[in-house]
C-alpha cells in the first residue's frame, strides 16, 4: 500500500478540520473501505483499511454513519454454503501443510513461498492477501509483539522462544474465501504458551455461543471476560468480519464489547463470519509500522491471535476451517 494520492476515481471525499479523508471501496463485494488521510498541504498522513473501531477512535461519530452503508449481512444459499465449506477446508489444509515446516532457523519468507505454491499448485486457488490493497505476500506472519498483518521476509528467521501467528486466506476458483490463523510456539516459552492457550480459549468460548438469535456483543463479552480474567487485554483496532465471495463482508466482529446498538445484530442461520481475537499481555493499544501494514503492540508486549471461519447453522455453529489437530467436541451442536 504505497500511498500516491487518490485511491480510485470513485473515492468519496470528506473534510474534517484541516484533514481531507478519501474513502474507496475495494470491489463490489467489499463492505470495508480503504481510506487515506491527507493534511491541508497535500501530504499523506496515513492509508489503510477502514474498520469501525479504528474510525471510532479517530473521528466524530457522525462521520462513521456518513461513510458506512447500512449493515448488509449476506445469508448464504445452500449452494454458497457448499462453496464456503470447500474454501474453509482449503484454508485449514494450508495450516496443516505448513505446521511441520515452522521451526527455529526457518525464515518467514520461506514459509510464505511454501504456502503460496501449495495454494496455487496443489489447491488450484489464490492466496487472497497477495496484492490485497497492496499487501505484498501470500500469508501474514506475526511474531511476538506483532499483532497482525506481519509481512513475510527472507531475512526474518524464527528463533527459539518466539511465538508466531500464521494467517491464511484462500480464495477458491469458485470465488469463495476461507480465512484462518493459528499460533506456533518455537522452542519453549512459558509466557508465550500461556498467552497462546488463553487466546485460543477466547476463540473457543465465543464459538461455543454461536447460534441463531445470539447477539454479536455476547461473543465479544465472552472473549473480553476470559482475556481479562487471565490478566490480558483485548485489541480493539482490528476485528473479525463477515466472509464469502468478499474477503471482508459485514458484519464486523468486535472482540471487545464496543458495539453501537445498530451494529450489534442477532446471528441468523446462513451467516458466515470469522472470529479472530488478538489478545495482549500488556496494553491493548496498537500502532502500524511505516510499511503501512505491520501492526504491533504500542508497549511492545507479547500478543497472540487465533482465527476460524464459521457458519451459523439452525442449531449452532459449523467450523469451516477446523483442523485435524483440534478437538472441537465442546461444541454441543453443529
Ligand atoms: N487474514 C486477515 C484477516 O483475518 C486479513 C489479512 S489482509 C492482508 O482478516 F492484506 F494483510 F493480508
Ligand atoms: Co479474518
Ligand atoms: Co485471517
Amino acid at each position: 500500500m504505497t500511498g500516491n494520492g487518490a485511491l480510485q476515481e470513485s473515492a468519496q471525499l470528506y473534510t474534517m478540520d484541516s484533514l481531507r479523508v478519501e474513502v474507496a471501496r475495494h470491489d463490489s463485494h467489499e463492505s470495508w473501505c480503504a481510506y487515506a488521510i491527507f493534511q491541508s498541504d497535500g501530504s499523506q498522513l496515513t492509508l489503510g483499511l477502514l474498520a469501525v473501531p479504528l474510525m471510532r477512535t479517530r473521528f466524530p461519530r457522525g462521520a462513521i454513519t456518513q461513510i458506512r452503508d447500512s449493515m448488509n449481512v449476506p445469508i448464504k444459499t445452500p449452494e454458497e454454503i457448499e462453496l464456503m465449506r470447500e474454501a474453509g477446508r482449503q484454508a485449514a489444509s494450508v495450516l496443516e501443510m505448513i505446521t511441520p515446516h515452522v521451526q527455529a532457523g526457518v525464515s518467514t519468507g520461506h514459509l510464505d513461498r511454501l504456502c503460496h505454491d501449495y495454494i496455487v499448485n496443489e489447491l488450484g486457488s489464490t492466496p487472497a492477501p497477495l496484492n490485497y490493497h497492496g499487501f505484498p505476500k501470500s500469508i501474514c506472519t506475526s511474531i511476538n509483539h506483532v499483532v497482525c498483518h506481519g509481512i513475510p521476509d527472507d531475512s526474518k528467521k524464527l528463533k527459539k522462544g518466539d511465538i508466531m501467528n500464521i494467517d491464511v486466506t484462500v480464495k477458491t476458483a469458485a470465488g469463495y474465501h476461507g480465512d484462518s490463523s493459528m499460533m506456533f510456539i518455537i522452542g519453549e516459552t512459558i509466557q508465550g504458551e500461556r498467552l497462546s492457550r488463553v487466546t485460543q480459549e477466547c476463540l473457543y468460548k465465543s464459538m461455543a455461543l454461536v447460534r441463531p438469535g445470539v447477539r454479536l456483543s455476547e461473543l465479544a463479552q465472552a472473549i473480553e471476560h476470559h482475556a481479562k480474567a487471565n490478566g490480558y487485554s483485548v485489541v480493539q483496532d482490528f476485528c473479525g468480519h463477515g466472509i464469502g465471495a468478499g474477503f471482508h463482508e459485514d458484519p464486523q466482529i468486535l472482540h471487545y464489547d464496543g458495539y453501537a446498538p445498530e451494529a450489534d445484530i442477532e446471528l441468523a442461520a446462513g451467516m458466515c463470519f470469522t472470529i479472530e481475537p488478538m489478545i495482549n499481555v500488556g496494553d491493548y493499544r496498537t500502532k502500524v509500522l511505516r510499511d503501512g501494514w505491520t501492526a504491533v503492540t504500542k508497549d511492545k508486549g507479547l500478543t497472540a491471535q487465533w482465527e476460524h471461519t464459521l457458519l451459523v447453522t439452525e442449531t449452532g455453529v459449523e467450523v469451516l476451517t477446523a483442523r485435524s489437530d483440534e478437538d472441537l467436541s465442546f461444541l454441543a451442536s453443529s
